[in-house]
């Protein structure tokens, strides 16, 4: 861990109480804590906002298995793209319904390009892409 250091902040009143508020209903202990996730954060969210960064999400997809060749088309997708595609899981959530959870590895741009060809195939009645974190 690399040194500590300690510095001090200036808050109107007002607004520390509404972080304390916040931080105890996420459950922190300390308000340190709190601040390090939030700069770390802010700085991952930072980060992810750049094209060329490298970076892990999850495309989350909702289906009707019933819908033609779409289960193939997703396969497809992700064979013609190996490298990026770390795993993949699927969920029979109902009847009909499945949720294919798949997590890419690669530049935002290319997660992006692939997570929206993923989400756009005829069949998807939901998808999201989540980009998780910006990969060593
Ligand atoms: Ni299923």
């Amino acid at each position: 861990m690399d040194r500590v250091q300690r510095v001090g902040i200036s808050l109107e009143s007002d607004l520390l109480r509404q972080f304390d508020a916040f931080i105890s209903g996420q459950g922190y202990s300390s308000r340190s804590e709190a601040v390090r996730d939030l700069i770390r954060d802010r700085l991952t969210q930072d980060r992810l906002g750049e094209p060329q960064t490298e970076a892990i999400a999850g495309v989350f997809v909702v289906y009707d298995h019933h819908q033609a060749q779409l289960a193939q088309k997703l396969i497809k997708l992700q064979h013609s793209h190996l490298l990026k595609t770390i795993s993949s899981m699927h969920v029979h959530i109902g009847h009909h319904e499945c949720l294919e959870v798949i997590l890419l590895r690669g530049k935002v741009s290319e997660i992006s390009n692939l997570g929206d060809r993923i989400i756009s195939l005829k069949g998807v009645k939901s998808g999201k892409i989540n980009l998780i974190a910006a990969a060593e």
